[in-house]
């Protein structure tokens, strides 16, 4: 079944505590029914027991801890993840994190990888000791991906067309670095519109600055799934 557009933007909470979060939350009300979550918030005061109180009042919860240990240590967390109720839960696209990740997964969790992070390019690859290029590595984590039974991938709107011919229609592409027209690029380097993303093949587009830095909050998230509603309709 296809996702409904409002469904498929997810505002990054990227506030300090969890009362800045909840008033953010709220004056979203409706407007807004997917939320990620990240170290800043997870590992303030209070941070996870606010994600699980977030899933448990019907929103969707996007945990990006973006994990990364033995197979073992990996299995425990996801299952302690997966308690929260939330629904995505990132971790880095290593073969054994990603099959640990799989097979610990339970109830509504969903698994996504990340291939590469986008701060990195050839050089730091270099420097980290791979000798392969970003775009060749990215394909063929991608492909491990879909090969261990990963739910999705973190990429970047312009990298979505060229996984999604690796990885096929199953898999869900969430992509950050999104702005609307207009809108201020802050340190993202890459970025697109919302309906561009969602041309590129994008199913989640992961929005936090242009929304939650917004004068209007509300205003800015409902104009971005218009523009994705659109678009998307285009499509059909
Ligand atoms: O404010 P902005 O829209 O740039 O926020 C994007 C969100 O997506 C942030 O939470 C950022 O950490 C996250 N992200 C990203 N680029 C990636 C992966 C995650 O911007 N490659």
């Amino acid at each position: 079944m296809p996702i409904a557009p409002r469904d498929r933007l997810i505002v990054a909470l990227d506030v300090s505590s969890v009362e800045a979060a909840q008033a953010l939350v709220a004056r979203l009300g409706d407007a807004v029914a997917f939320y990620k979550i990240g170290y800043q918030l997870a590992f303030s005061s209070g941070g996870l027991d606010y994600a699980q109180t977030l899933a448990g009042s019907g929103k969707n919860v996007f945990l990006d801890l973006k994990l990364h240990d033995i197979g073992n240590t990996v299995a425990l967390g996801v299952k302690s993840v997966a308690r929260l109720g939330v629904t995505f839960l990132t971790v880095h696209a290593y073969p054994q994190t990603m099959q640990a990740a799989v097979e610990a997964r339970e109830g509504a969790l969903r698994i996504l990888a990340v291939t590469v992070l986008t701060s990195y390019d050839d050089s730091d690859l270099g420097a980290a000791g791979y000798n392969v290029s970003v775009p060749a590595l990215a394909a063929l984590r991608a492909a491990q991906a879909r090969d261990l039974g990963i739910d999705g991938l973190v990429c970047s709107a312009e990298e979505a067309a060229r996984l999604r011919s690796v990885v096929g229609a199953k898999l869900a592409l969430v992509t950050p670095g999104i702005r609307p027209a207009g809108a201020s690029s802050g340190d993202q380097k890459r970025i697109m519109t919302p309906a561009a993303a969602i041309a590129a093949g994008a199913d989640y587009l992961v929005v936090g600055r242009p929304i939650i830095a917004a004068a209007d909050p509300r205003a800015a998230a409902e104009a971005i799934a218009a523009e994705m509603a659109q678009q998307t309709a285009k499509e059909t």
